[in-house]
């Protein structure tokens, strides 16, 4: 089956001074698909995110979403157009309970206007759907408690959840299971690969075991630039690959 691409880049370059972070990458991203972006410390995996999500400017390149150029919108164009990203557990009210983290969040989709919750039938409808996220992701029996008291791990899946009531068409991930235990992963990582059934996902993500066991893709960056794409059987494989991870530099 070959999936739609909904998100690529073509020709894409974002310089620091003299350092090439993003080199020419062209990458292309697929409806219903999960790729994930591996490479060394430094490799130019955040940056890339950061420029296709609006958060950097490219030096040069293209963003196309659904064909469409959407290359130096604003970041909270590209939210509303549904390309999103987990930020960094800042993000969270840590006074706030779980629900109501997640159900913010679900209000600023419906046109950030707390006025229009005076209707009880569409607080009703945003109460279900916050409730229908955390069940997508194992949170339901934490909906309130108070974030401030979630272990590490489930902090960073409300990350998620609160990503995800934004209703993204594609989903960028950077390290979410940083910090977090091996049953924590594992966790994480099969509730990952459950949002790739509906949206597209893009992972960054070190720990390779989860890697090869849930992407449908991988692309590998080295200094900046693609060397290497394919599923995680050829990657596996891959002489150059190797010598990225070993040689350094
Ligand atoms: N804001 C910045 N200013 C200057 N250099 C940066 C900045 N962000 C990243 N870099 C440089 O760009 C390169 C890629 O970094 P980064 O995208 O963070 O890599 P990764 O996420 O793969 O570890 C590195 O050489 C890094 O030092
Ligand atoms: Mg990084």
């Amino acid at each position: 089956m070959n999936q739609s691409v909904i998100l690529h880049t073509e020709d894409l370059h974002r310089r620091f001074g003299g350092v090439l972070a993003t080199n020419a990458v062209n990458i292309e991203f697929r409806e219903n698909r999960l790729k994930s972006i591996i490479g060394p410390n430094g490799a130019g995996k955040t940056t890339l995110i950061n420029v296709i999500t609006g958060r950097l400017p490219a030096s040069s390149g293209a963003i196309l979403f659904k064909g469409r150029n959407i290359t130096d919108q604003p970041a909270h164009r590209l939210t509303a157009l549904g390309i999103c990203r987990t930020f960094q557990i800042t993000s969270i009210f840590m006074g706030l309970t779980v629900f109501e983290n997640v159900r913010i969040s679900k209000q600023m989709k419906r046109g950030g206007s707390f006025r229009i919750f005076s209707k009880k039938a569409s607080l009703k409808k945003v109460n279900g759907e916050t409730w229908e996220i955390l069940e997508r992701l194992d949170l339901k029996e934490k909906a309130h408690v108070l974030s401030s008291n979630l272990a590490h791990g489930d902090q960073r899946l409300l990350e998620v959840a609160m990503a995800l009531a934004s209703e993204p068409k594609i989903l960028f991930l950077d390290e979410p299971t940083a910090g977090m235990s091996p049953a924590e992963t594992e966790h994480i990582a099969q509730l990952i690969k459950g949002l790739s059934e509906k949206i597209s996902v893009a992972l960054v993500e070190h720990d390779m075991d989860v890697v090869m066991a849930i992407s449908d893709e991988i692309s590998v960056l080295h200094q900046g630039g693609i060397i290497a794409e394919g599923p995680p059987e050829e990657i596996q494989k891959n002489q150059m690959v190797k010598e990225a991870y070993l040689g350094g530099g």
